[in-house]
């Protein structure tokens, strides 16, 4: 690359990537593959419109593309259309309430503090300006199970048209079938927002949502599914002409769904992560893959239960899934920015994060967030989850000893070289 500032900038992010452990929930390594379909040729080219109907000329390529990406898509998650084009988890979720819901009328998430993501109606973001957000949450913050009578009885109330299945901060399984019969009972559409366990899902490690009759599942493509950053919407109903209106009946979401993407919130989409999408789709179809998201969740129970051993209070009490998330106010007196910080220096990054009706703000809360998946891409095993959740310990309980924390940052270093990113293999 000629940008020398720019190139140097790469190098030393690789640096950082190479010598430190992620353990943010939500990042991944993507492939080499994938790597190479985002910077490729594909991102000089304008194809407004779907396979085979477009505004501009010269798609005799992306239009395969796009194609494969939404065939791979259908087969993984077992739908009946897929939507390919939205730039992100927010945008996709934004398109799926465009697409089924007028302004004033009510949508319902997860609380926010028990796990809900920004995009279920945090008060300030346009959705939560346009649309009337109620919520449900936990019953019981020990175990994580979630208050479905609660749940019944406001949507009994509030009537919502969409009910959200879907967080970014809950360590357990949601009860898929509850969802779907409550929202049949209200007639509300049911949405998951599989951001961050999709990988799982495709690998069979966790239950589909879609399997229970959900019609909805709007995913990103970056966190457990290891593609690019981008975002996927599966649903299912009949597939029909988005260049011409639809009635809004529940068969005709997929349409309705494309439309709301393109034109409603989007123009041309980015060829180049489309191609990334369809690798990446591809890549979760191999059997490697399934022993990848096995693994996750080995690492994730693992490192769960070596924490909890070292006095770290978790949320829940343990994971399900690939996150955890630990009242570090709780087990240690410090707030999750001091123990973010304090981990930052010695190579291990996570980050921190509100607990369940946390009393403290959101720039200092109470607890941090870290899981697997980018971990076990680098190839680490059980064994390994023990040495983690020991340097975690010994960080925070020498916090302010500089000498100790450099000595853990050299050991961190040391078994990181250990294990290359798989864009170096
Ligand atoms: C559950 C959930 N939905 C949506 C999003 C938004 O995705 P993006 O950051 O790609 O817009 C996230 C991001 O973390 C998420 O966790």
């Amino acid at each position: 690359m000629r940008d020398k500032k720019i190139q140097d900038l790469i190098a030393a992010e690789e640096k950082r990537q190479r010598e430190g452990l992620e353990l943010i929930p939500s990042e991944n390594y993507v492939s080499r593959d994938v790597l190479n379909a985002i910077g490729s040729v594909f991102t000089n080219k304008y194809s407004e419109g779907f396979p085979g109907k477009r505004y501009y000329g010269g798609q005799i390529n992306t239009d395969k593309v796009e194609q494969l990406a939404i065939d791979r898509a259908k087969i993984l998650f077992g739908s009946d259309h897929a939507n390919v084009q939205s730039h992100s988890g927010a945008p996709a979720n934004e398109a799926v309430y465009y697409a089924w819901v007028e302004p004033g009328e009510t949508i319902m998430g997860m609380e926010l503090s028990h796990g809900g993501h920004l995009t279920h109606g945090r008060p300030g973001t346009m959705p939560a300006k346009i649309f009337n957000f109620v919520r449900y949450g936990m019953k019981d913050v020990e175990t994580g199970e979630i208050d479905y009578d609660q749940m019944l009885q406001t949507a009994k109330k509030t009537k919502p048209r969409i009910i959200i299945a879907g967080f970014s901060s809950y360590p357990r399984e949601l009860d898929y079938k509850k969802f779907v019969a409550i929202g049949n009972e209200v007639g509300a559409v049911l949405m998951a927002d599989m951001a961050h366990i999709a990988g799982l899902i495709a690998a069979k490690a966790l239950a589909n949502p879609l399997d229970a009759g959900f019609q909805v599942m709007t995913t990103t493509t970056h966190k457990t599914l290891r593609g690019p950053r981008g975002a996927l919407i599966c649903s299912n109903g009949t597939v029909s002409n988005p260049f011409q209106p639809v009635d809004k009946k529940l068969t005709n979401l997929p349409t309705l769904i494309d439309r709301a993407v393109f034109p409603g919130i989007q123009g041309g989409p980015h060829m180049h992560t489309i191609a990334a999408k369809a690798v990446t789709f591809g890549e979760a179809m191999k059997p490697e893959f399934k022993v990848y998201a096995r693994q996750v969740l080995k690492n994730s129970k693992k490192l769960a239960d070596e924490l909890m051993k070292r006095g770290f209070k978790l949320v829940t009490n343990g994971t399900d899934n690939h996150m955890m998330v630990a009242d570090v106010k709780a087990s240690f007196g410090i707030d999750g920015k001091v123990a973010e910080e304090v981990l930052d220096k010695i190579g291990l990054t996570l980050n921190k994060q509100i607990i369940p009706d946390d009393p403290l703000p959101p720039y200092k809360p109470s607890g941090i967030r870290l899981g697997t998946p980018a971990i076990t891409t680098r190839g680490l095993k059980e064994a390994d989850m023990t040495q983690i959740a020991e340097w975690m310990s010994q960080a925070i309980k020498h916090r302010r000893d500089d000498k100790i924390l450099n000595r853990l940052s050299k050991e961190v270093k040391e078994f990181c070289l250990k294990f290359p990113l798989p864009s170096d293999r």
